[in-house]
């Protein structure tokens, strides 16, 4: 390999470039001000020497840290992450449900959910977001939605939500918690994109307040913390911490980084003395920002006027989520555009929505860029030339059909992907047994071996254990000739599913989910 070709070199020269972030981590580079105090990483970077305590049996001054971020959020207990908040979700699950014990989860849960439900070979139930139609993005869970399922499995051991979700949605996690308690088993809430809402006073109410047992959230996402910088937080009668504390050790790197230590408790700290500040200053640019961006024609903001829809019972307001749905244009080709013309990264495209993250260290310099390029872009689609173009075709998710959810009250209740998909077996039996490779219009009536999802909204449409019907295998269908992402199979082509080798084969069939 060349000197030019290494990682490091690659680095520093896209740290030249004018490219700017309107993705994760939260620092966004910007190594003036307080992230300029920090010192050079390697003169820090030190392992469990005396006096330095040890976080997997934190007696000194990391319990004494910790314990000062729990009083920080109002917890419990905090637990300082070094493996991000995919460490956190998995310690989470293993340490609140049993082996083969069960688990209602939302269905929408970030893949660490659902390792962690393989790991304990657990039972699970879901409970399905709603969607908001136009945007085709999760809305929220409603506590009615996890009340019925925790009627319906009172074996559960444990409720998992993730709010707010990447596109800032938050649900009723205060409604959800109070008839999770009544079962006296944990809410465990993956705030992963939330971790700024406890300082911040114009954001969502923190799970932790509403009441969720387990709050686990990403510092390096939303505030400026190093990437891999994580927290959990426990407030709860319902939590066993013994267990917790264990498995904490077993997915975490017996070497954690001081490193990455001292910077997530430098955030916290920088956080209680100076969050407000900062906080009230970003509150103010963002207002002026999404002032902005609402006067614009063709493409849309998700905005407030999405709470009280779909489930939705509050909006991150630092996620600027741009939806192109009415334009044709397709997420990808906006988050090329922005990239390509104005040199604006985002942090996701979804097939009729763009994603970026702000936070408090983006530069008004940054937010005048992204303000200046959406309005440009806008007045360009809405413009003859490229509106003849484009909006021939129509929102590409407007191509995608409702699928039957639940018959309710003389209409369809719109749970999006909510199917009758049955499962045979659990997630970790179908993992680990025998498999074929099967084309996907002959997968009618097998049992899966893979997560299949269509993305957006990235709600499994299948995960393994679940028998394919032909009405699912029809859908999926559509959904590839219609050019949709359907992903999570090994096949990257989405062509052929793994499925149970021997048809019919589902071990003991009861009921499941
Ligand atoms: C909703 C959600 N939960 C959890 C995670 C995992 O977080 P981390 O990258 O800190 O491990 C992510 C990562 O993007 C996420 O989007």
């Amino acid at each position: 390999m060349k000197r030019q070709d290494l990682l490091v070199e690659r680095l520093k020269k896209y740290r030249e470039s004018e490219m700017y972030p309107f993705h994760m981590p939260g620092h966004k580079r910007q190594v003036e001000g307080f992230l300029g105090d920090f010192p050079n990483p390697f003169s820090i970077d030190l392992t469990e020497i005396d006096g330095f305590d040890n976080l997997h049996h934190a007696e000194g001054i990391l319990r004494e840290s910790m314990d000062w971020a729990a009083n920080v959020y109002g917890a419990d207990k905090s637990y300082y992450l070094v493996n991000g908040s995919s460490g956190g979700i998995l310690s989470a699950i293993c340490g609140s449900v049993r082996s083969k014990g069960r688990m209602i989860m939302a269905r929408n849960c970030h893949k660490s959910t659902y390792h962690g439900v393989i790991l304990k070979n657990m039972e699970v139930s879901y409970v399905y977001p709603q969607i908001l139609e136009k945007l085709w993005i999760n809305g929220g869970i409603s506590a009615k939605d996890v009340e019925e399922s925790l009627k319906r499995f009172p074996d559960a051991q444990a409720v998992f939500l993730v709010s707010p979700t990447y596109e800032g949605v938050v649900s009723d996690v205060a409604s959800i918690a109070s008839v999770v308690h009544e079962r006296k088993i944990p809410l465990i809430v993956d705030e992963a994109h939330g971790a700024h809402f406890f300082i911040g006073e114009d954001f969502p109410v923190s799970a932790l307040k509403c009441g969720a047992d387990i709050v686990i959230q990403s510092l390096h996402k939303t505030l400026p913390s190093f990437t891999q910088t994580a927290i959990l937080h426990v407030k709860s009668k319902f939590v066993d911490l013994e267990r917790l504390e264990w498995y904490l050790q077993v997915f975490q790197s017996s070497s954690p980084s001081y490193v990455l230590m001292a910077g997530m408790e430098e955030c916290i700290f920088e956080m209680e003395e100076h969050g407000k500040e900062y906080f009230k200053k970003f509150t103010q640019r963002l207002e002026r920002l999404r002032k902005s961006l609402s006067g614009m024609k063709v493409l849309k903001l998700l905005d407030e006027s999405a709470v009280g829809t779909s489930g939705v019972y509050g909006l991150d307001q630092s996620k600027i989520v741009v939806s192109c749905y009415e334009t044709g244009v397709g997420g990808a080709k906006l988050g090329d555009w922005l990239r390509e013309k104005y040199g604006l990264e985002v942090e996701m495209c979804g097939i009729d929505y763009v994603v970026m993250i702000t936070t408090i260290l983006d530069t008004q310099e940054g937010l005048c860029r992204l303000e200046n390029a959406l309005l440009e872009i806008d007045q360009e689609i809405a413009g003859n030339r490229l509106q003849r173009k484009w909006r021939m075709g129509e929102g590409i998710t407007k191509k995608m059909k409702w699928n039957e959810g639940e018959e309710k009250e003389g209409g369809m209740k719109k749970t999006g992907y909510k199917r009758n998909t049955k499962a045979e077996l659990t997630l970790a039996e179908a993992f680990e047994a025998k498999w074929e490779r099967v084309p996907v219009a002959a997968c009618a009536g097998r049992i899966s071996c893979e997560f299949i999802y269509l993305y957006p909204p990235g709600v499994p449409i299948i995960v393994p254990g679940e028998r394919m019907d032909d009405e699912i295998i029809r859908q999926i269908c559509e959904y590839k000739e219609k050019g949709l992402l359907v992903q999570g199979m090994e096949d990257k082509r989405a062509e052929v599913i793994k499925v149970c080798a021997e048809k019919g084969n589902a071990g003991d069939t009861k009921e499941r989910n």
